[in-house]
């Protein structure tokens, strides 16, 4: 798209943003001004909730338990997010979730809702529930982001239910690659089997919008390491002017051209959340020369409740749950492995 033309889509895309944006009961315009706002959402929206992979489909029932019910879309992305924490079985998120190099499941999360309000944690261990803790640090504290040994004193003095990590086949997995290493983590080849996030983006009956994400990260990272997932803007963005979009992949690249704002801002400019996914993929390309494991992907919604989803290689899918409809979607990509 050249210059003229994206300014063109630009400002159409802004003038239909603001038609979509969900309408706050006595909202103030030229008329009401006078007035004070209510802030209450008017409830006309069908709900919808996007996430990534097909661990998604589990989250996207818990999460359609709160918004069946006409809950908020940050009840049912914290809903969603937990059903994947507390899965045995999956070996990127939570309890069942890789460690660093070092054997320590190290968790990340972020979660921000319709009024960006943010809260995130980072590198937090031996907690069940991160999400939670960053909703809490969100709600009741004036900062976004705990991490290490501060999130863990903030989660346990809330009492916090606490996990031991790595579970025995992690550990033993976690034993075996100790043996074949000698040096640090080498780039791994980031797939479903072995890597990745959850992102979850919701909009309720109101037409709010929020998004959580929640990993363990880069199996045998360096101890320390944070990726995309607890970073605003990164891992997770919610503007409610505009929509929401979340990240998964390789965390470092995503940081590099701060991923979901990214996409946000280009749905601001008049992008579908699959082009706006799609260019945020380009320019990921863009910036990286070796593109050996750089597997990546964005889901995104916007007001309207229209989604999208890209990925950098083939293999990359997110769960989508309407009233009508329970599937998982092949995001389309760039390139083939
Ligand atoms: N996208 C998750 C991570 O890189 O940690």
């Amino acid at each position: 798209m050249d210059r003229r033309s994206f300014v063109k889509k630009g400002a159409l895309g802004i003038a239909a943003a603001s038609l979509v944006r969900p309408l706050m009961a006595g909202e103030a315009n030229a008329e009401t001004q006078h007035k004070p706002a209510e802030k209450t959402f008017v409830a006309r929206f069908k709900p919808i909730m996007i996430s990534t992979w097909s661990h998604g489909l589990e989250a996207n029932k818990a999460g359609w338990e709160v918004l069946a019910k006409g809950g908020t879309s940050l009840d049912a992305v914290e809903a969603g997010a937990r059903q994947t924490e507390a899965d045995v079985s999956n070996r990127s998120v939570g309890i069942g979730g890789m460690p660093d190099k070092e054997g320590h499941v190290t968790l990340d999360a972020c979660i921000m809702d319709w009024e960006s309000n943010c809260g995130s944690v980072g590198y937090l261990e031996g907690i069940a529930h991160p999400i939670s803790v960053a909703r809490h640090i969100m709600e009741n504290t004036p900062h976004v982001m705990l991490v290490g040994a501060g999130a863990k004193k903030y989660a346990m003095q809330h009492k916090f239910e606490r996990i031991k990590t790595p579970i025995p086949e992690v550990k033993m997995a976690w034993k075996e690659w100790k043996k074949e290493q000698e040096a640090i983590a080498k780039k791994p080849v980031i797939n479903h089997e072995n890597h990745d996030t959850i992102g979850l983006l919701a909009m309720d009956s109101s037409g709010r919008i929020s998004g959580a994400c929640t990993t363990s990260g880069w199996a045998y990272k360096l101890p320390g390491r944070l990726g995309d997932s607890p970073i605003i803007g990164a891992g997770l963005f919610v503007d409610q002017e505009v929509g929401g979009a979340v990240a998964t992949g390789l965390g470092e690249s995503i940081i590099k051209i701060a991923g979901s704002h990214t996409v946000v801002e280009l749905m601001r400019n008049g992008f579908t959340p699959e082009e706006a996914c799609k260019e945020a993929v380009n320019r990921l390309i863009r910036k990286h020369k070796d593109m050996t494991g750089l597997q990546c992907g964005f889901i995104a919604i916007n007001t309207e409740g229209k989604v999208g989803g890209y990925s950098v290689f083939n293999g990359f899918n997110y769960a989508l749950r309407t009233e009508q409809e329970e599937q998982l979607v092949d995001a389309p990509f760039d390139r083939s492995w």
